[in-house]
Order: C-alpha cells, then sequence, then structure tokens
C-alpha cells in the first residue's frame, strides 16, 4: 500500500468564538447550550460520543457510545454490563467522555467515575425501545468473538420465535451508566490555531468548579 499524506489537508474554524464572559459559569448548563445548539445545527449524531476506559493493565480502550441523559448528576448511556468496557469499568471507574461536533468547530472533554444506574430505570428504558434492539440486546454477548454473521442471525431468528407474543424480558445483563463529571473542557475552534479552551474542575470533595482558559 503506497504511504499516504495528509500534511496539506487543513481547514480554518470559523464557526464560533467562546469567551469568558458568555460562558456559563455552571458546565452542567454550558454542556445543555452548546447540545442544544448542536441540536438545532442538525448536525449528524450530536448524542455520540467516544467512553475510554482503561483496563487493569493500564491500556486505554476507547469507542463511541450514544448519550441517552443528562442533568447536573451525570450522563447517562446503555451498553451491556458483561461486554469488555463493562468489564474494564469493573476494574477501574475512571472514564473519559468525548463529543466531537465538526460542523460546529467543537470538541467537549469530560472526565469524571462510572457507575451503573437502578435497575429500575435501566427496565423502564428497556421496555420503551422498538422491539428489534430489546431482542438484539437480549441475545448479544456483546464483545465476544462469534462464528459468522449467520450465527449472529441465527440467534436473532430464535429469540425472534421464542418470544412471539411476548414482551422481551430486560435481560439482567444490558442496562445504563452514568458518568458524574470532575473535569469539563469546551473547546471552541478558532481561525489561526488560536483556539478557545476552557476547563472545569472540580477539587476533591467541593462543589465549586474551578473555571481557567487553557492554552491552544
Ligand atoms: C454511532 C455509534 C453509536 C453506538 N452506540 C452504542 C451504545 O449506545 N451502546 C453500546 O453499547 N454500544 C454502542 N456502539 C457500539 C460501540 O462503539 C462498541 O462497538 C460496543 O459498545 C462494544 O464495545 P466494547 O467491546 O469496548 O465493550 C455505538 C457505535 C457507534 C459507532
Amino acid at each position: 500500500m503506497p504511504n499516504r499524506d495528509y500534511h496539506q489537508e487543513r481547514r480554518d474554524y470559523e464557526f464560533a468564538e467562546l469567551n469568558r464572559s458568555a460562558l456559563n459559569s455552571n458546565p452542567f448548563a454550558q454542556f445543555s447550550a452548546w447540545m442544544d445548539q448542536a441540536v438545532q445545527q442538525k448536525i449528524m449524531d450530536p448524542t455520540a460520543m467516544s467512553v475510554s476506559t482503561v483496563s487493569a493493565n493500564g491500556q486505554p480502550h476507547s469507542r463511541v457510545v450514544l448519550l441517552k441523559a443528562f442533568a447536573e448528576d451525570g450522563f447517562v448511556f446503555y451498553s451491556h454490563y458483561d461486554s469488555a468496557k463493562g468489564m474494564q469499568i469493573e476494574t477501574n471507574n475512571q472514564v473519559a467522555l468525548l463529543f466531537f461536533w465538526p460542523e460546529m468547530d467543537r470538541q467537549i472533554r469530560i472526565e469524571g467515575t462510572i457507575s451503573k444506574i437502578p435497575l429500575e430505570q435501566s427496565e423502564h428504558y428497556f421496555q420503551s425501545r422498538p422491539r428489534d434492539s430489546q431482542l438484539s440486546a437480549y441475545i448479544s454477548q456483546q464483545s465476544k468473538a462469534v462464528k459468522n454473521r449467520a450465527e449472529l442471525e441465527g440467534n436473532l431468528a430464535n429469540a425472534t420465535e421464542d418470544f412471539a407474543g411476548e414482551d422481551i424480558p430486560h435481560p439482567p445483563h444490558w442496562g445504563g451508566y452514568k458518568v458524574t463529571p470532575t473535569l469539563f473542557e469546551f473547546w471552541q475552534g478558532r481561525p489561526s490555531r488560536l483556539h478557545d479552551r476552557f476547563q472545569f474542575s472540580q477539587p476533591k470533595n467541593q462543589q465549586a468548579w474551578t473555571i481557567e482558559r487553557l492554552a491552544p
């Protein structure tokens, strides 16, 4: 394969600026304002976020999931508790989230700790999902090796038959996680690579957020 060279791939970031005076002093409110704008702009998948976990040997792992809810107590997504990420979370509850919205030249970094949400909340959301999604969650052994696609399709066909005319029960291996942030960073791309960056950090056991502008 020939070498590829992307050194000349570049664009300017001119969508907006982020000033200290316009920044909300509550990072959740700031996140909310940016998320509202992202939804209004109809950008692709504004709720898609990278979740990074770290396994016992210190190896980081990242993957995209969909944010389903957020409030001042955290950011919620759903997954398989016995997946690779689930195992990593069991050994290390420190995680990082990342949103990248290229249409708006924005990146949001969030760091914090993760925990499972209450079972009833997972059950409630599971019951609201489309039947196909419920069945896929029910049969999937996420992150395990499978022989081929036919195996997956066969498992889905069997479950479809087994549950014909019945509700799909919430499988205990599937549910929500909530990330409780201790750090946020809002990044707004600017011309000449002089980007705006504001970091909110929360010293241990303190409610108040420290806000700093960071060098790009
Ligand atoms: C746009 C997008 C959305 C996704 N949403 C989810 C999700 O909400 N939950 C989930 O478990 N996996 C989701 N995935 C799949 C994950 O990226 C990943 O493949 C899966 O969770 C297994 O990760 P793991 O083996 O590291 O545990 C999504 C992938 C993409 C690209």
